[in-house]
């Protein structure tokens, strides 16, 4: 069976990208045929040749989480068949509720566990993580434990299961010390374990594509926000809970560092698209906008219609003073155009946690 894309048109010969460690564009050596209304992608990857086609089983490790809850209904709204793996120690079944996946309670430290759950898979994401800089600081044995031996699994199980196509979630940290915008040519410069174990995940990608020939792609997100982020300790999830609670916005640092806030559909809509593409390398996804934290909390204010008192603390080990990306590869080859802008997403965010109140957060650190 054969889907149709209607919104895919094959990347030009410039359309190609590089990884920032050398990662090479595969688009070469993959093909696309068009027929009249549709258009399949090819893989020539030997050994594991495949065709690309929405509805083939994707594996999503992290499913549960806050990127995966979303991810897991733009995949199926185009009919893709998706498989969850997590250990729930920071995803919520909740957030599964009504979905037709088939979810495999297990952790990606576990080598066996991540064996089963690709098996008969045509492509996975790779989502599952210890997120964020503050728990790697606080617990770097763990952050090691999932983000790297955990990564490792995954490759190492995708490679036995033949598995055509793997898209790597991951992060600005990489960079965290360079100086932005942030580019996929830049050296890495993480400054905390978080950072570093997302350069481990990049290289073996790229290391794993290059020895056994599947076909890798690496997404390093900016800073995300949107539904299903209750159970967050990212900024944006923690100014909207106090928003909704009536208790202060806490900035640490002077609030003057910047971020580039990046809407999850904006997210899921790229990743859609990755699973799709022939293309291989690193690509920055943001928004290409920078926002400094203390006008972040003015932008809560305004979508909760109060002021809302702000308190200071000291800034905080491993945090990057700006951050913003420079997303033009991502835009030329993947066709990525964030679409949704930061007060429109706050709004719908907030209005959001308004209506799952109820819902208690339950973070894992
Ligand atoms: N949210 C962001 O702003 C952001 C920014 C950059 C990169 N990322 C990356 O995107 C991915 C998804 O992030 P998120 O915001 O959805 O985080 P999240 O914490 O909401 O989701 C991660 C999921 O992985 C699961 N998990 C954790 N350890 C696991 C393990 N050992 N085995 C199996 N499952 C495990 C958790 O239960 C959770 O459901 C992560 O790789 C993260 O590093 C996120």
């Amino acid at each position: 069976m054969v889907s149709t894309y209607s919104w895919w048109s094959p990347p030009g010969p410039a359309g190609g990208a590089s990884g920032s460690s050398g990662g090479a564009d595969r688009a070469g050596s993959s093909g696309s045929s068009e027929l009249p209304g549709r258009s399949v992608l090819v893989s020539t990857h030997p050994p594991y040749a495949a065709i690309f086609q929405s509805d083939m089983l994707v594996l999503v490790t992290g499913g549960a989480g806050f990127v995966g809850a979303n991810l897991l209904r733009e995949l199926l709204d185009h009919g893709f068949e998706v498989r969850v793996l997590d250990d729930l120690s920071a995803g919520r079944t909740a957030y599964l509720e009504a979905l037709d996946v088939e979810l495999l309670q297990g952790g990606v430290d576990d080598a066996r566990t991540v064996r089963r759950a690709t098996q008969e898979c045509d492509a996975v994401v790779h989502l599952a993580a210890m997120s964020g800089v503050a728990p790697s600081v606080e617990h770097p044995e763990r952050d090691f434990e999932t983000n790297v031996r955990g990564t490792f699994n995954v490759l190492d199980a995708a490679r036995r299961a033949g598995v055509g196509r793997v898209v790597f979630a991951s992060s600005g940290a990489v960079l965290a010390g360079a100086r932005p915008p942030l580019e996929e040519t830049q050296l890495p410069h993480p400054l905390a374990p978080y950072g570093a174990s997302k350069v481990y995940g990049e290289t073996a990608l790229e290391a794993f594509q290059n020895a056994y020939g599947f076909s890798g792609i690496t997404l390093r997100f900016s800073n995300v926000y949107g539904p299903y982020c209750w159970h967050k300790r990212s900024v944006v999830a923690a100014f909207l809970r106090n928003a909704l609670h009536g208790r202060p916005l806490l900035i640490y640092g002077s609030g003057r560092q910047t971020r580039d806030f990046l809407h999850v559909r904006d997210v899921t809509g790229a990743i859609r698209m990755a699973l799709l593409s022939p293309s291989s390398g690193v690509f920055q996804l943001g928004t290409g906008v920078r926002t400094s934290i203390n006008r972040l909390a003015r932008l809560v204010s305004d979508a909760a219609s109060v002021p809302l008192r702000v308190e200071r603390r000291p800034g905080r080990r491993g945090d990057a003073s700006r951050s913003y990306a420079d997303i033009s590869r991502a835009r030329r080859v993947l066709r990525f155009h964030p679409r949704i802008d930061l007060p429109t997403g706050l709004s719908e965010t907030l209005a959001w946690m308004r209506e799952h109140e109820g819902s208690p957060p339950r973070s894992r650190a």
